[in-house]
Protein backbone atom coordinates (compact mmCIF):
# COMPACT_ATOMS: atom_id res chain seq x y z
CA UNK A 1 0.00 0.00 0.00
CA UNK A 2 1.10 3.63 -0.51
CA UNK A 3 1.00 3.80 3.46
CA UNK A 4 3.75 1.36 3.80
CA UNK A 5 6.81 4.23 4.81
CA UNK A 6 9.22 1.19 4.92
CA UNK A 7 8.17 -2.39 4.72
CA UNK A 8 11.81 -3.61 5.59
CA UNK A 9 13.66 -2.40 8.58
CA UNK A 10 15.76 0.75 7.52
CA UNK A 11 19.60 0.74 7.50
CA UNK A 12 22.12 3.74 8.13
CA UNK A 13 23.86 5.66 10.29
CA UNK A 14 23.27 7.58 13.91
CA UNK A 15 25.87 10.06 15.01
CA UNK A 16 25.33 9.78 18.80
CA UNK A 17 27.56 6.89 20.16
CA UNK A 18 30.82 8.23 18.47
CA UNK A 19 30.49 12.01 18.58
CA UNK A 20 27.16 13.38 20.67
CA UNK A 21 27.18 17.00 21.07
CA UNK A 22 30.59 17.26 18.23
CA UNK A 23 28.38 16.59 15.55
CA UNK A 24 28.13 19.02 12.72
CA UNK A 25 28.18 19.94 8.72
CA UNK A 26 31.38 19.10 8.23
CA UNK A 27 31.56 15.47 9.60
CA UNK A 28 28.25 14.75 8.39
CA UNK A 29 28.94 15.55 5.00
CA UNK A 30 32.75 13.75 4.90
CA UNK A 31 30.42 10.59 6.73
CA UNK A 32 28.46 10.62 3.62
CA UNK A 33 31.55 11.03 1.23
CA UNK A 34 32.88 7.89 3.08
CA UNK A 35 29.42 5.77 3.11
CA UNK A 36 29.73 6.61 -0.72
CA UNK A 37 33.04 5.52 -1.41
CA UNK A 38 32.36 2.10 0.72
CA UNK A 39 29.33 1.30 -0.67
CA UNK A 40 27.60 1.54 2.12
CA UNK A 41 24.65 3.07 -0.12
CA UNK A 42 24.14 0.29 -1.90
CA UNK A 43 24.20 -2.65 0.19
CA UNK A 44 21.13 -0.60 1.54
CA UNK A 45 22.85 1.71 4.55
CA UNK A 46 20.55 4.57 3.45
CA UNK A 47 19.75 6.99 6.15
CA UNK A 48 22.52 9.10 7.63
CA UNK A 49 21.08 10.98 10.76
CA UNK A 50 21.90 13.07 12.63
CA UNK A 51 21.52 12.35 16.82
CA UNK A 52 21.10 15.12 19.91
CA UNK A 53 22.66 18.32 19.61
CA UNK A 54 21.91 19.72 16.20
CA UNK A 55 19.60 22.17 18.31
CA UNK A 56 20.97 25.98 18.68
CA UNK A 57 20.08 26.13 22.21
CA UNK A 58 18.78 24.55 25.30
CA UNK A 59 15.71 26.61 24.70
CA UNK A 60 13.55 27.41 22.32
CA UNK A 61 14.28 30.93 20.35
CA UNK A 62 11.45 32.63 21.28
CA UNK A 63 9.46 32.60 17.97
CA UNK A 64 8.85 29.11 18.26
CA UNK A 65 10.22 27.87 15.87
CA UNK A 66 13.35 24.84 15.92
CA UNK A 67 16.60 26.75 14.71
CA UNK A 68 20.35 24.72 14.10
CA UNK A 69 23.50 25.82 15.79
CA UNK A 70 24.53 28.05 13.23
CA UNK A 71 28.18 27.46 14.07
CA UNK A 72 28.10 23.94 13.23
CA UNK A 73 25.89 23.59 10.68
CA UNK A 74 27.11 27.13 8.91
CA UNK A 75 25.22 26.39 5.79
CA UNK A 76 21.81 25.21 6.93
CA UNK A 77 19.96 21.85 7.05
CA UNK A 78 18.50 22.34 3.54
CA UNK A 79 22.10 22.38 2.14
CA UNK A 80 22.90 19.17 4.17
CA UNK A 81 20.02 17.28 2.70
CA UNK A 82 20.04 18.21 -0.38
CA UNK A 83 24.13 17.24 -0.32
CA UNK A 84 23.03 13.89 1.09
CA UNK A 85 20.29 13.40 -1.48
CA UNK A 86 22.75 14.00 -4.09
CA UNK A 87 24.47 11.44 -3.09
CA UNK A 88 21.66 8.91 -3.07
CA UNK A 89 21.15 8.79 0.98
CA UNK A 90 18.46 9.91 3.02
CA UNK A 91 18.64 11.97 6.19
CA UNK A 92 17.62 11.97 9.64
CA UNK A 93 17.20 13.99 12.19
CA UNK A 94 16.26 13.75 16.27
CA UNK A 95 13.98 15.19 18.87
CA UNK A 96 12.04 14.07 22.31
CA UNK A 97 8.52 14.21 22.88
CA UNK A 98 9.04 16.48 26.46
CA UNK A 99 10.36 20.11 26.81
CA UNK A 100 13.79 18.68 26.50
CA UNK A 101 15.88 16.20 24.80
CA UNK A 102 17.97 13.35 26.67
CA UNK A 103 20.98 15.64 25.96
CA UNK A 104 19.35 18.91 27.14
CA UNK A 105 17.97 20.82 23.88
CA UNK A 106 14.46 21.94 23.38
CA UNK A 107 12.44 19.34 22.21
CA UNK A 108 8.60 19.15 20.47
CA UNK A 109 6.40 18.52 22.94
CA UNK A 110 3.16 21.10 22.64
CA UNK A 111 4.99 22.13 19.02
CA UNK A 112 4.51 18.62 16.82
CA UNK A 113 3.03 20.53 13.70
CA UNK A 114 5.85 22.86 13.99
CA UNK A 115 8.76 20.96 14.40
CA UNK A 116 7.10 18.52 12.07
CA UNK A 117 7.02 20.78 9.04
CA UNK A 118 10.30 22.24 9.55
CA UNK A 119 11.70 18.98 9.57
CA UNK A 120 9.75 18.63 6.23
CA UNK A 121 10.49 21.79 4.80
CA UNK A 122 14.57 21.21 5.79
CA UNK A 123 14.09 18.14 3.99
CA UNK A 124 14.58 15.80 6.20
CA UNK A 125 13.52 11.78 6.02
CA UNK A 126 13.56 10.08 9.28
CA UNK A 127 12.75 11.69 12.68
CA UNK A 128 14.10 9.68 16.02
CA UNK A 129 11.92 10.87 18.71
CA UNK A 130 13.09 9.87 22.02
CA UNK A 131 10.98 10.15 25.24
CA UNK A 132 13.80 11.72 27.97
CA UNK A 133 12.10 13.89 30.36
CA UNK A 134 8.11 12.51 29.24
CA UNK A 135 5.79 10.99 32.24
CA UNK A 136 5.64 7.38 32.66
CA UNK A 137 2.45 6.21 31.74
CA UNK A 138 2.14 4.19 28.69
CA UNK A 139 -1.54 6.04 27.81
CA UNK A 140 0.73 9.18 27.72
CA UNK A 141 3.53 8.13 25.98
CA UNK A 142 1.03 7.19 23.18
CA UNK A 143 -0.30 10.19 23.21
CA UNK A 144 2.43 12.66 22.66
CA UNK A 145 3.99 9.65 20.15
CA UNK A 146 0.65 9.68 18.56
CA UNK A 147 0.65 13.86 18.57
CA UNK A 148 3.98 14.17 16.35
CA UNK A 149 3.09 11.13 13.96
CA UNK A 150 -0.14 12.73 13.03
CA UNK A 151 2.26 15.45 12.44
CA UNK A 152 4.56 14.04 10.31
CA UNK A 153 1.25 12.80 8.35
CA UNK A 154 0.58 16.13 7.87
CA UNK A 155 4.29 17.93 7.33
CA UNK A 156 3.67 17.25 3.58
CA UNK A 157 6.83 14.99 2.87
CA UNK A 158 7.02 11.41 3.64
CA UNK A 159 9.15 11.18 7.16
CA UNK A 160 9.77 7.72 8.67
CA UNK A 161 9.12 7.68 12.68
CA UNK A 162 11.32 6.40 14.39
CA UNK A 163 10.59 5.66 18.62
CA UNK A 164 12.67 5.77 20.93
CA UNK A 165 10.65 4.87 24.10
CA UNK A 166 13.61 2.07 25.50
CA UNK A 167 10.83 -0.65 26.00
CA UNK A 168 9.45 0.10 29.54
CA UNK A 169 6.28 0.94 28.09
CA UNK A 170 5.99 -1.69 25.49
CA UNK A 171 5.99 0.03 22.38
CA UNK A 172 6.03 -3.28 20.32
CA UNK A 173 2.32 -3.52 21.70
CA UNK A 174 1.00 -0.16 20.48
CA UNK A 175 4.07 1.56 18.82
CA UNK A 176 2.09 0.71 14.72
CA UNK A 177 -0.93 2.79 15.38
CA UNK A 178 0.95 5.95 16.20
CA UNK A 179 2.18 6.13 13.23
CA UNK A 180 6.16 4.38 13.68
CA UNK A 181 7.78 1.99 11.76
CA UNK A 182 9.96 1.19 14.25
CA UNK A 183 10.53 1.56 18.03
CA UNK A 184 13.35 1.12 20.12
CA UNK A 185 12.53 -1.72 22.67
CA UNK A 186 16.31 -1.48 24.79
CA UNK A 187 18.03 0.69 26.88
CA UNK A 188 21.17 1.88 25.44
CA UNK A 189 23.65 -0.50 23.90
CA UNK A 190 26.94 0.35 25.19
CA UNK A 191 30.05 -1.24 23.45
CA UNK A 192 29.93 -4.10 25.85
CA UNK A 193 29.41 -7.82 25.61
CA UNK A 194 27.76 -7.95 29.19
CA UNK A 195 27.12 -5.75 31.69
CA UNK A 196 25.41 -8.37 34.12
CA UNK A 197 23.76 -7.10 37.16
CA UNK A 198 25.91 -4.32 36.62
CA UNK A 199 23.31 -2.72 33.84
CA UNK A 200 22.29 0.59 34.95
CA UNK A 201 21.48 3.78 34.04
CA UNK A 202 19.38 2.97 30.97
CA UNK A 203 23.11 1.20 29.41
CA UNK A 204 22.88 -2.11 28.88
CA UNK A 205 25.70 -4.66 26.83
CA UNK A 206 24.55 -6.66 23.85
CA UNK A 207 23.28 -9.60 26.04
CA UNK A 208 20.81 -7.74 28.05
CA UNK A 209 19.71 -6.69 24.52
CA UNK A 210 19.35 -9.78 23.39
CA UNK A 211 17.32 -10.50 27.01
CA UNK A 212 14.78 -8.06 25.46
CA UNK A 213 14.40 -8.76 21.60
CA UNK A 214 14.49 -12.61 21.99
CA UNK A 215 10.76 -12.72 23.35
CA UNK A 216 9.11 -9.95 20.87
CA UNK A 217 9.53 -11.98 17.70
CA UNK A 218 5.68 -12.34 17.78
CA UNK A 219 5.16 -8.67 17.13
CA UNK A 220 7.06 -7.78 14.63
CA UNK A 221 5.68 -7.67 10.66
CA UNK A 222 6.06 -5.53 7.45
CA UNK A 223 6.42 -2.05 8.42
CA UNK A 224 6.11 -2.28 12.03
CA UNK A 225 9.75 -3.55 13.94
CA UNK A 226 10.84 -3.71 16.95
CA UNK A 227 14.68 -1.79 17.03
CA UNK A 228 17.75 -3.29 19.47
CA UNK A 229 19.55 0.15 19.12
CA UNK A 230 22.75 0.94 17.19
CA UNK A 231 25.13 -1.46 16.18
CA UNK A 232 28.62 -0.87 18.30
CA UNK A 233 30.63 -2.31 15.46
CA UNK A 234 33.48 -0.70 14.41
CA UNK A 235 33.57 1.44 17.94
CA UNK A 236 36.73 -0.89 19.29
CA UNK A 237 35.97 1.07 22.90
CA UNK A 238 36.30 4.43 20.84
CA UNK A 239 33.45 7.11 20.59
CA UNK A 240 32.18 9.41 22.85
CA UNK A 241 29.72 7.26 24.49
CA UNK A 242 32.47 4.69 25.40
CA UNK A 243 34.78 7.01 27.06
CA UNK A 244 32.16 9.15 28.84
CA UNK A 245 30.39 5.84 30.70
CA UNK A 246 34.14 4.43 31.40
CA UNK A 247 33.41 4.26 35.36
CA UNK A 248 30.06 1.93 34.51
CA UNK A 249 31.83 -0.51 32.33
CA UNK A 250 31.72 -3.63 34.55
CA UNK A 251 35.98 -3.63 33.66
CA UNK A 252 36.10 -0.42 33.29
CA UNK A 253 36.19 -0.45 29.39
CA UNK A 254 34.25 -0.48 26.42
CA UNK A 255 35.27 -2.76 23.73
CA UNK A 256 34.31 -6.13 22.02
CA UNK A 257 36.29 -9.26 20.00
CA UNK A 258 35.69 -9.28 16.24
CA UNK A 259 33.42 -12.15 17.19
CA UNK A 260 31.06 -10.56 18.98
CA UNK A 261 30.38 -7.71 16.78
CA UNK A 262 29.80 -10.05 14.21
CA UNK A 263 27.75 -12.33 16.94
CA UNK A 264 25.27 -8.26 17.55
CA UNK A 265 25.36 -7.96 13.77
CA UNK A 266 23.92 -11.73 13.15
CA UNK A 267 21.53 -11.56 16.15
CA UNK A 268 19.93 -8.18 15.13
CA UNK A 269 19.57 -9.06 11.41
CA UNK A 270 17.61 -12.14 12.44
CA UNK A 271 15.49 -9.87 15.17
CA UNK A 272 14.48 -7.82 12.17
CA UNK A 273 15.56 -5.00 13.90
CA UNK A 274 16.72 -1.87 11.81
CA UNK A 275 20.39 -1.80 11.37
CA UNK A 276 22.13 0.82 12.34
CA UNK A 277 25.97 2.22 12.26
CA UNK A 278 27.58 4.19 15.59
CA UNK A 279 31.37 4.05 14.70
CA UNK A 280 33.02 6.85 12.56
CA UNK A 281 32.75 5.31 9.07
CA UNK A 282 35.12 7.83 7.75
CA UNK A 283 37.51 4.97 7.85
CA UNK A 284 36.31 1.41 7.98
CA UNK A 285 39.10 -1.52 8.79
CA UNK A 286 38.71 -4.60 6.91
CA UNK A 287 37.65 -6.76 9.14
CA UNK A 288 34.72 -4.03 9.99
CA UNK A 289 33.70 -3.85 6.26
CA UNK A 290 33.47 -7.55 5.82
CA UNK A 291 31.06 -8.07 8.50
CA UNK A 292 28.88 -5.03 7.83
CA UNK A 293 28.76 -5.80 3.69
CA UNK A 294 27.74 -9.72 4.19
CA UNK A 295 24.89 -9.13 1.58
CA UNK A 296 23.44 -12.54 2.74
CA UNK A 297 23.30 -11.19 6.17
CA UNK A 298 21.56 -8.16 5.17
CA UNK A 299 19.35 -10.06 2.75
CA UNK A 300 17.95 -11.70 5.75
CA UNK A 301 17.19 -9.16 7.80
CA UNK A 302 15.70 -7.14 4.81
CA UNK A 303 13.71 -9.83 3.47
CA UNK A 304 10.41 -8.20 2.17
CA UNK A 305 8.23 -10.90 5.19
CA UNK A 306 9.57 -8.20 8.09
CA UNK A 307 9.44 -11.42 10.49
CA UNK A 308 11.61 -11.33 13.06
CA UNK A 309 13.42 -15.17 13.98
CA UNK A 310 11.50 -17.19 16.34
CA UNK A 311 13.58 -18.29 19.88
CA UNK A 312 13.13 -21.84 19.29
CA UNK A 313 15.24 -23.39 21.73
CA UNK A 314 16.66 -21.59 24.59
CA UNK A 315 18.80 -24.43 26.55
CA UNK A 316 22.15 -25.72 27.66
CA UNK A 317 24.55 -27.68 25.91
CA UNK A 318 27.39 -28.85 27.75
CA UNK A 319 27.10 -26.41 30.26
CA UNK A 320 26.81 -23.12 27.68
CA UNK A 321 23.92 -21.49 27.20
CA UNK A 322 22.36 -22.02 23.44
CA UNK A 323 19.95 -20.00 21.84
CA UNK A 324 18.38 -21.09 18.18
CA UNK A 325 16.38 -18.86 16.20
CA UNK A 326 14.46 -19.75 12.53
CA UNK A 327 13.41 -16.77 10.63
CA UNK A 328 10.60 -17.09 7.63
CA UNK A 329 12.24 -15.83 4.43
CA UNK A 330 9.90 -14.60 1.43
CA UNK A 331 11.00 -17.23 -0.93
CA UNK A 332 9.75 -20.13 1.13
CA UNK A 333 13.69 -20.32 2.17
CA UNK A 334 14.85 -20.08 6.15
CA UNK A 335 17.27 -18.73 8.14
CA UNK A 336 18.62 -20.69 11.38
CA UNK A 337 20.36 -18.88 13.94
CA UNK A 338 22.62 -20.63 16.71
CA UNK A 339 24.14 -18.30 19.14
CA UNK A 340 26.39 -19.71 21.64
CA UNK A 341 26.32 -17.29 24.63
CA UNK A 342 28.85 -19.46 27.11
CA UNK A 343 32.12 -19.08 27.64
CA UNK A 344 33.49 -22.06 26.00
CA UNK A 345 33.14 -24.20 22.75
CA UNK A 346 30.02 -26.65 21.81
CA UNK A 347 29.20 -29.37 19.56
CA UNK A 348 25.15 -28.38 18.70
CA UNK A 349 23.39 -30.58 16.26
CA UNK A 350 20.29 -28.71 14.97
CA UNK A 351 17.47 -30.54 13.58
CA UNK A 352 15.46 -29.86 10.09
CA UNK A 353 12.25 -30.56 12.59
CA UNK A 354 13.00 -27.07 14.75
CA UNK A 355 12.69 -25.35 11.67
CA UNK A 356 9.24 -26.64 11.27
CA UNK A 357 10.51 -28.88 8.43
CA UNK A 358 9.68 -32.75 8.69
CA UNK A 359 13.40 -33.59 7.61
CA UNK A 360 12.30 -36.39 4.93
CA UNK A 361 13.64 -34.81 2.22
CA UNK A 362 17.05 -33.55 2.61
CA UNK A 363 17.24 -29.46 2.94
CA UNK A 364 20.55 -27.28 1.54
CA UNK A 365 22.01 -25.83 4.21
CA UNK A 366 23.94 -22.89 3.27
CA UNK A 367 26.58 -21.49 5.76
CA UNK A 368 25.94 -17.18 5.68
CA UNK A 369 29.42 -16.39 7.20
CA UNK A 370 31.07 -19.13 4.59
CA UNK A 371 32.81 -20.81 7.70
CA UNK A 372 31.47 -24.41 6.61
CA UNK A 373 30.81 -25.74 3.14
CA UNK A 374 27.30 -25.75 2.33
CA UNK A 375 26.02 -29.40 2.68
CA UNK A 376 22.39 -31.23 2.31
CA UNK A 377 20.83 -32.20 5.83
CA UNK A 378 18.15 -34.59 6.82
CA UNK A 379 16.44 -36.16 9.79
CA UNK A 380 19.91 -36.65 10.99
CA UNK A 381 20.47 -32.85 11.90
CA UNK A 382 23.73 -30.51 11.58
CA UNK A 383 26.43 -30.94 13.58
CA UNK A 384 28.15 -27.68 14.28
CA UNK A 385 30.75 -26.21 16.10
CA UNK A 386 29.79 -23.17 17.73
CA UNK A 387 32.63 -20.72 19.41
CA UNK A 388 32.07 -19.25 22.43
CA UNK A 389 30.18 -15.44 22.00
CA UNK A 390 29.40 -16.96 18.43
CA UNK A 391 26.66 -16.96 16.25
CA UNK A 392 26.20 -19.52 13.93
CA UNK A 393 23.54 -18.52 11.04
CA UNK A 394 22.62 -20.73 7.91
CA UNK A 395 19.56 -20.34 4.96
CA UNK A 396 17.80 -23.74 4.64
CA UNK A 397 16.06 -24.39 1.72
CA UNK A 398 14.52 -26.64 -0.03
CA UNK A 399 16.25 -27.46 -2.62
C1 LIG B 1 18.87 8.64 24.52
C2 LIG B 1 18.72 7.67 23.36
C3 LIG B 1 20.06 7.56 22.62
C4 LIG B 1 20.51 8.93 22.16
C5 LIG B 1 20.56 9.90 23.31
C6 LIG B 1 20.80 11.32 22.85
O1 LIG B 1 19.74 8.15 25.49
O2 LIG B 1 18.31 6.40 23.82
O3 LIG B 1 19.95 6.67 21.54
O4 LIG B 1 19.60 9.40 21.16
O5 LIG B 1 19.35 9.89 24.05
O6 LIG B 1 20.83 12.22 23.92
Amino acid sequence: SKDLQQPVPFMGWLSWNVWEEAIDEKIMLETAHAAKRYGLDKLGYKYLCLDDWWHCCKERPADGFPEWDQAKFPNGMRYLTDTLHALGFKAGIYSDAAAHTCAGAFASYGYEKIDAKAYADWGFDLLKYDYCGAPPAAEEAQRRYTAMGNALKESGRNILFYMCEWGPREPWKWGAETGATCWRCTYDSRDYWDWGSKANGGHIGVIQGVDVMKHLWAYSGVNRFNDADMMMIGLHGTGRSSSYDAANYPTGRAGMTQEEYQSQFSLWAMYASPLTLSFDIRNISDDDLRIISNKEMIAINQDRMGQAAELVSDTIISGQQVEVYVKDLENGDMAVAVFNRGESTIHYTFYPQQAYLNGKKPYKFHDVWGISQDKMVGAEGYNMQVLPHQTRVFRVSRK
